[in-house]
């Protein structure tokens, strides 16, 4: 054998033992937690889980099987504690942000508020767009959501009425639900609707775009090293639509683009409403794009999919649609609800209600994301069900939606079954636990949902304009909608009848 390849043998042989000691010190460093074969060595399991589009119960199984702290990849646990979410999550504590979330950014070297992994920055950024978010600075937002919910309810009556003497116009409940939520927040977010429901139709083919593109972002996240190549400007600006693009995420981007440069013109007058109030709080014109197109993929599909979710499982459990029903024609009787659409502090009154939104978010969690955070450098030693573990330094410690959500050690031994009537119990210790659990669906703490507001806004208007004005039914049991789990939802055909109630 000649000298050069004694030499390139040796090379190889260097660079093959550095990859198994590297490969052998990742297996060790987390050994004590167990999870599916391989999650020591790779990220493959977790890339598997998103591509077969049933993350939320691969977690939930994962969890069930290897304990309330599973690994999932070399450097990744998953947890179905909420002590440790709250832990985690909570306003002073030393985790942060783990690198899933770059992966979600809408452009290419642009963070937004949910992408940024600084601590600093993110608490900044936070501040900047509390008060819009809020509502303080953003005095049309109810009238807003007001406005879409009459428009929901034309929708309905003009194409979708069936009755009982043969008439059928059966609804995809699961589309109309995605034009209402979609043009509340470009209102709210651009002062300018899509007006989807309006033309009955995903008039920018925003949809069809987000529901091809969601699956990659997810996967971006879940190989951090391909989403630092893909999202580099240099990259990503090849890859990534635009804003020049006639439809999609391209289209938004261009009217995300055109809106805020209108803004920052020299002419422009100061707004009151949400893009008006960040701009007051200092975000610049580059930043207040990505965070407007933020909002829209954020609040969007979210709130979609608990409107969907809640609707279903109310249609298919008589009892709760009957209960939520009675409390809103008494209410309506009693002049508690105001007409033509029901205001947000009357909705907060109904407590069957606020039940029925609260079961709605537990039984079908709308984010089941890992939103993982990352420990701190010194590791972080913590108790769960009595048993005391000790995460190493730097890990990313992941949620487990379905695990927490569905956890009969929280919620009981009927914790798979929709039953509004538990959040109504008397004040005890097991129902502030649950209070406390059922709210990790918005997240938690120092990144809480910042669109909550917006949402319970949505939530506390829409079931009861929808069961006010019509009943709906499921029209194929056996086969209600089609529902696929990426860490967000992608679900259509949820085909309804809907009848005119007869007293409305
Ligand atoms: C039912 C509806 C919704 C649910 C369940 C929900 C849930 C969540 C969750 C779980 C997070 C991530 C928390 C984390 O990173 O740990 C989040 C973040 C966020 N959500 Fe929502 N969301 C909803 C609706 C909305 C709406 C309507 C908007 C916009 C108006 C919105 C805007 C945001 C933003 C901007 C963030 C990032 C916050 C941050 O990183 O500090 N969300 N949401």
């Amino acid at each position: 054998m000649s000298f050069t390849s004694k030499l390139l043998l040796q090379v190889v042989g260097l660079v093959v033992a550095g990859y198994v000691f590297r490969l052998w010190s990742q297996y060790n460093r987390l050994k004590a937690f167990k999870g599916p074969l391989g999650t020591g060595f790779t990220n493959l399991w977790l890339v598997k889980a998103v591509l077969g589009l049933n993350t939320h119960l691969e977690y939930y199984n994962v969890c069930k099987k290897y304990g309330p702290l599973s690994r999932v990849g070399p450097d990744t646990l998953i947890t179905d504690s909420p002590e440790l979410l709250i832990r985690m999550n909570a306003a002073r504590s030393a985790y942060t942000k783990g690198a899933w979330y770059k992966g979600n950014r809408i452009q290419p070297g642009h963070d937004n508020v949910f992408s940024m992994l600084s601590e600093t920055g993110h608490a900044q950024r936070r501040t900047q767009m509390a008060a819009g978010y809020s509502g303080k600075e953003n005095l049309s937002l109810e009238s807003s959501v007001d406005t879409h919910v009459q428009s929901f309810i034309r929708l309905i009556r003009k194409k979708y009425l069936s009755n009982d003497k043969g008439a059928f116009k059966p609804m995809d409940l699961a589309r109309k639900a995605q034009f209402f939520t979609l043009d509340v927040i470009t209102d709210v977010a651009f002062g300018q609707p899509f007006g989807d429901l309006e033309q009955d139709e995903d008039i920018h083919k925003y949809i069809q775009s987000t529901e091809e593109m969601l699956q990659v972002i997810i996967l971006m996240g879940t190989i951090p090293a391909v989403s630092d190549i893909v999202q580099s400007e240099s990259v990503g600006t090849l890859l990534f639509p635009s804003g020049k693009e006639s439809t999609g995420i391209g289209r938004l981007i261009g009217i995300a683009q055109q809106i805020v440069g209108e803004r920052f013109s020299a002419s422009a007058q100061a707004q009151p409403d949400m893009l008006g109030s960040f701009m007051r709080h200092g975000l610049n014109e580059e930043e207040l794009v990505s965070e407007s197109l933020m909002q829209i993929l954020a609040g969007g599909d979210t709130s979609a999919t608990a409107i969907r979710a809640t609707m279903l499982h109310l249609m298919t459990n008589r009892r709760s649609y009957e209960a939520l029903r009675d409390e809103i024609d008494t209410a309506v009787r009693a002049g508690k609800i105001s007409s033509p659409v029901i205001k947000d502090v009357e909705g907060q009154a109904l407590p069957y209600l606020q039940a029925v939104i609260k079961e709605g978010m537990r039984i079908w969690p709308p984010v089941t994301g890992l939103l993982s955070k990352k420990s701190p450098p010194e590791g972080d030693t913590v108790e769960i069900l009595g048993k005391t573990y000790f995460i190493p330094g730097n890990t990313n410690v992941g949620y487990c939606a379905w695990g927490v959500m569905h956890s009969t050690d929280v919620f009981g031994e009927d914790a798979d079954v929709f039953r509004p009537e538990r959040w109504l119990e008397p004040e005890s210790e097991k129902l502030s636990r649950m209070h406390k659990t059922v709210e990790l669906a918005w997240g938690y703490g120092k990144y809480q949902c910042l669109g909550k507001n917006v949402a319970m806004i949505e939530l506390n208007k829409v079931f009861v304009e929808l069961l006010r004005n019509f009943d709906f039914e499921i029209i194929d049991p056996t086969r209600p909608w089609k529902s696929g789990n990426v860490g967000l939802w992608m679900q259509s055909e949820l085909w309804v009848r809907v009848l005119e109630r007869e007293h409305s």
